[in-house]
């Protein structure tokens, strides 16, 4: 399985660990050579002069530049039917997110999103728990994500307050991963409200979100606080807590735990999961591990459908546009209409 990478910057070295000893980088090209170079250098394969070369060379191409280049690169890939792994969010607004969707349904090419949360042990353990019937009807969910604005630390991008590449700010560009989570927990969301703000002055780059979120049914709403602030001690941190009738889980750290949880049970039970009794608690629940990366090789070898694949990011995609239209509005409640 020969793998190509388009883009060679943070996310796209941190998928090529997940891939190494699965599949074989064969090729990478970056507008900036000496990123290219040095990614080539140190995951393999050979940087290359040009995006049709890397996709000529390549059964499976990752699409990891910034946001905006994202369909034109994803288009180039389907036309040449490879399998695509394209990062989050998948476009700077819903109407291209929508067109790519389609440009990938109509190829028949293996599909898959960067919403890796997904596959985070933290979250499908609990999702798992949440879901059973002991726990009684989901009520609320309350969801805090704040980090650093990622121009600085890790992170060291400009792209991230320039609003033509990234599309906006902390609900597009991080929190998209948020919204997809909420809906992926409470399952279909019939209306959604948003007020954001910007504190920093990066012209339409929002670093503050509030949204709310409600089930379809109207029984269950949560809550979405998505920061960007200047606490360089504070790189990505998200804290949940689902409120059941029954039961109550918190995740504090959003991949290897711990995530903490009572439940009302006759003699009372508590406890905490994390690290490798976590990731042992979660593995093979919904029928997948914690390596996304492997699982989108594996669906190219099997001929299957990857996962989470464009239209599961598409309706992540149409419930930022709804939070978005929201905040235009003062807040005001703004439908979700059928998946
Ligand atoms: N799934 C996640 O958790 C996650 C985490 C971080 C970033 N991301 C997403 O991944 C994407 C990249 O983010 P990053 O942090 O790696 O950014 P980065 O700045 O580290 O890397 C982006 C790279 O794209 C290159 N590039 C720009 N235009 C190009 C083009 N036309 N052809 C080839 N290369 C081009 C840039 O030179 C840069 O090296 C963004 O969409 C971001 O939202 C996802």
């Amino acid at each position: 399985m020969h793998v190509g990478f388009l883009g060679c910057g943070l996310i796209a070295r941190a998928h090529a660990r997940n891939l190494s000893g699965v599949a074989e980088i064969v090729a990478c090209f970056d507008t900036d050579f000496r990123r290219s170079s040095a990614f080539a250098e140190d995951h393999g394969g050979n940087a290359v002069g040009s995006i049709d070369d890397v996709i000529d060379r390549s059964d499976a191409v990752y699409v990891c530049t910034w946001t905006s280049v994202h369909p034109e690169l994803v288009g180039a890939a389907a036309a040449a039917g490879k399998a695509i792994f394209c990062e989050k969010p998948l476009a700077v607004d819903l109407s291209s997110a929508t067109t790519m969707a389609a440009v990938v349904g109509k190829a028949g090419v293996v599909n898959q999103v960067g919403l890796v949360l997904r596959h985070s042990p933290a979250f499908r353990w609990v999702r798992h728990q949440m879901n059973r019937p002991a726990a009684g009807p989901l009520m609320s969910i309350v969801f805090r994500d704040d980090q650093y604005l990622p121009i600085q630390g890790l992170y060291g991008s400009t792209w991230r307050i320039d609003s033509a590449r990234a599309g906006a700010g902390t609900l597009l560009e991080h929190s998209i991963h948020d919204l997809d989570l909420l809906r992926w927990m409470m399952g279909p969301i019939g209306a959604v409200g948003a007020r954001t703000a910007n504190h920093h002055g990066h012209d339409g780059i929002e670093d503050q979100a509030v949204v709310w979120l409600t089930t379809r049914d109207g029984s269950a709403t949560a809550t979405l606080t998505s920061i960007w602030h200047d606490l360089l001690d504070r790189p990505s941190q998200r804290r949940v807590e689902v409120f059941c009738r029954d039961a109550y889980f918190a995740i504090e750290g959003d991949w290897h735990g711990p995530v903490q949880w009572e439940r009302n049970t006759t003699d009372g039970e508590s406890g905490s999961l994390s690290g490798q009794e976590l990731a042992d608690a979660a593995a093979g629940l919904d029928g997948r591990g914690a390596n996304p990366d492997a699982e989108f090789i594996d669906a190219i070898r099997s001929g299957q459908p990857s996962y989470p694949d464009f239209a599961v990011a598409l309706e992540a995609h149409r419930l930022c546009d709804a939070a978005y239209r929201s905040a235009a509005d003062g807040g005001s409640p703004v439908a979700i209409g059928p998946e």
